[in-house]
């Protein structure tokens, strides 16, 4: 009855989109993990859904209520950066835009202890942690040959020694990607239910688009930057 919530400007694409915040056991009951909400890959997964586009949604740890948000959409949920890259190895297979939009413990501990550690009298203890897969730059370069758009996330805060775009810049150049958005994140902004200001450069540093505004705003403003991408092909 009503079309004018959705277009079709990503009829016929398929897009595979990793949202939330992996979490890394420790031990049955414990785990590394950190504060993504998973709503930006959420609205992402919405819009590209409005948009015409067939997607799937790896969830790493999205809580339930954020995840109706994107009623309609494939849903992978996931646990650990290593079951993360599992899912989106395989939906990237037939995708046409790989969006990597979850937060990624860069460490794992280096074991999982298969029952709840005890105290044990000492005051210090030491938990050796391995790296993760960058499993962004991995889906960046396995796509090799394919006609396939890869876009990474870079949540920034910039310091004494960097401002958010140099940092940006530099991720973008290391990991491959064709598009890095660059996601200021503050007190005020980033984090939770807040306004979201992004920059989006590609692997040179040259700005392709930008905004400030809601999460699904911003959303709009992502694959608007990616049609524009595909089209300068
Ligand atoms: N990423 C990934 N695999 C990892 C770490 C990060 O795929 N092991 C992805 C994230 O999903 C994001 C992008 O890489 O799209 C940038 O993540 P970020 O944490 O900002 O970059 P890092 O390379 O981990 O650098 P650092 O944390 O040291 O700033
Ligand atoms: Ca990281």
């Amino acid at each position: 009855l009503c079309s004018l919530n959705t277009d079709d400007s990503l009829a016929g694409q398929n897009v595979a989109i990793s949202a939330g915040g992996t979490h890394e056991a420790i031990d049955p009951v414990r785990f590394i993990g950190n504060n993504s909400s998973g709503r930006f890959g959420v609205a992402l997964a919405r819009e590209a859904q409005r948009r015409g586009a067939t997607v799937t949604l790896v969830a790493a740890n999205v809580d339930t209520n954020v995840l109706k948000e994107a009623r309609g959409v494939a849903v992978k949920p996931v646990v650990s950066a290593r079951d993360l890259q599992g899912q989106m190895q395989q939906a990237a297979l037939s995708a046409d835009i790989v969006i990597m939009a979850s937060a990624v413990a860069d460490f794992r501990p280096a074991s999982e202890s298969s029952h709840k550690q005890k105290k044990d009298g000492t005051e210090k203890r030491t938990l050796e942690l391995v790296e993760n897969p960058d499993i962004l730059a991995g889906l960046a370069h396995d796509r090799s040959g394919k006609n396939q758009v890869v876009i990474g996330f870079a949540a920034e805060t910039g310091d004494e020694s960097g401002s958010v775009l140099e940092y940006g810049r530099a991720k973008a150049a290391r990991k491959g990607a064709d598009l890095m958005v660059i996601n200021e994140v503050g007190v005020t902004r980033g984090f939770g239910n807040v306004d979201t200001a992004i920059t989006i450069i590609d692997r040179a540093g040259n700005i392709h688009g930008n905004g400030q505004g809601t999460k699904a705003e911003m959303a709009g403003v992502l694959f608007d930057t990616i049609l524009q991408w595909q089209e300068s092909k």
